[in-house]
């Protein structure tokens, strides 16, 4: 979609066939569509709007991001439903930490249906799916997926990663690996300082044509010099980077250069260059960073000898950032 300076790329989600916007937008994270940054309800809408405006059509959420939902059926109320995707998450565990009960997961979709205001939900996803939980999920709660998608309520059935206590991507590789034909799509991380998806769920999802949903690509250390110089640092003393192999004080100051204004431009672009990822998430609150961020995505790749040295630096490390 062309509007005005802007020109949205789009990729197929995997067997979905959905073809999404290569920028998504995430309702979650720390700015939660601004319930954690002050926006008023009239900032909300506007942001989702804009999100629209600028070609972005597939809008991440979960029964577990305060009010996003809620916020979201407001904001897209009055929209053609079939102008943009709706992927929202139901959480695996209950408050007591137990695997879900059927029936109370299966009335967890309608809530998320009616606060989104929807028909029906493009694709569902089991929120934060870890190893412990993985056959429980998969012989209790997903013919409860399984029947919503038989009654049209959901179209497609996908889970979250835990990244924080995976960022191996445990999970991911033994969901493709044992069922690769439950999953269209899978939400996971991989970005400059968390590369490794890319040395086994991301070439197995490309081999199953699982769609991949790239989230929380710069957070939250890309954007703040200080908490990367401080990462940078840590590794170099845990000796997972050599010492001599970046500056503390701005260590991926040498990735802005051309068109790539910030760290945070060759953070989306470079996850986005992976061909196993459909759409990269973007989690902001604010209409400038949106607007920065659709850009990114519209140049080309970094510089090939710049993806070499950052896969050279970080692309062993499988660490929780
Ligand atoms: N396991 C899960 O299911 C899971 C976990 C994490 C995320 N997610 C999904 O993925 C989405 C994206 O992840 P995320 O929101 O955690 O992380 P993210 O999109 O990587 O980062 C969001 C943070 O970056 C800031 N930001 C965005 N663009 C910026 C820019 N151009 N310059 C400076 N700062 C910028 C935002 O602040 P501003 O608001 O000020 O822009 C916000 O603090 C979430 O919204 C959610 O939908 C899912």
């Amino acid at each position: 979609m062309k509007t005005g300076e802007f020109d949205m790329r789009y990729r197929t989600l995997g067997r979905t066939g959905l073809n999404v916007s290569l920028l998504s937008f995430g309702s979650g994270g720390p700015s939660k569509l601004g319930q954690n940054t002050g926006l008023s309800s009239n900032e909300q809408n506007d942001l989702i709007r804009q999100v629209l405006d600028l070609g972005i059509n597939f809008i991440d959420s979960s029964e577990g991001y305060g009010n996003s939902e809620e916020i979201l059926g407001r904001g897209l109320e009055g929209i053609a439903r079939d102008s943009y995707f709706i992927a929202t998450k139901g959480m695996c565990r209950d408050r007591h930490g137990k695997l879900r009960d059927p029936k109370k997961f299966s009335a967890a979709i309608d809530k998320s249906l009616k606060r989104l205001g929807t028909d029906y939900i493009d694709v569902m996803q089991f929120h934060l799916l870890n190893m412990d939980d993985y056959d429980g999920v998969v012989d209790t709660l997903y013919p409860v997926m399984e029947k919503a998608r038989e009654e049209g309520k959901i179209r497609f059935i996908g889970f979250s990663e835990q990244y924080k206590i995976e960022p191996d991507h445990r999970t991911v590789t033994h969901a493709l690996k044992t069922h690769p034909h439950l999953w269209d799509t899978i939400m996971l991380k991989y970005g400059i300082l968390n590369q490794y998806a890319a040395k086994e769920a991301l070439p197995l999802a490309q081999e199953n044509n699982v769609g991949i949903i790239n989230m929380a690509v710069i957070r939250e250390k890309l954007p703040k010099p200080k908490l990367l110089g401080d990462q940078i640092k840590a590794w170099k003393s845990e000796g997972l980077i050599s010492h001599d192999a970046l500056d503390d004080s701005n260590p991926l100051g040498w990735l802005i250069k051309g068109e790539v204004r910030s760290v945070v431009d060759a953070g989306y672009i470079f996850a986005s260059e992976h061909p196993g990822v459909s759409t990269v998430l973007t989690g902001t609150s604010s209409i400038s960073h949106l607007q920065n961020n659709v850009r990114a995505l519209q140049l080309p790749n970094l510089p090939e000898s710049d993806t070499h040295a950052l896969k050279r630096l970080f692309g062993d490390i499988a660490v929780y950032i």
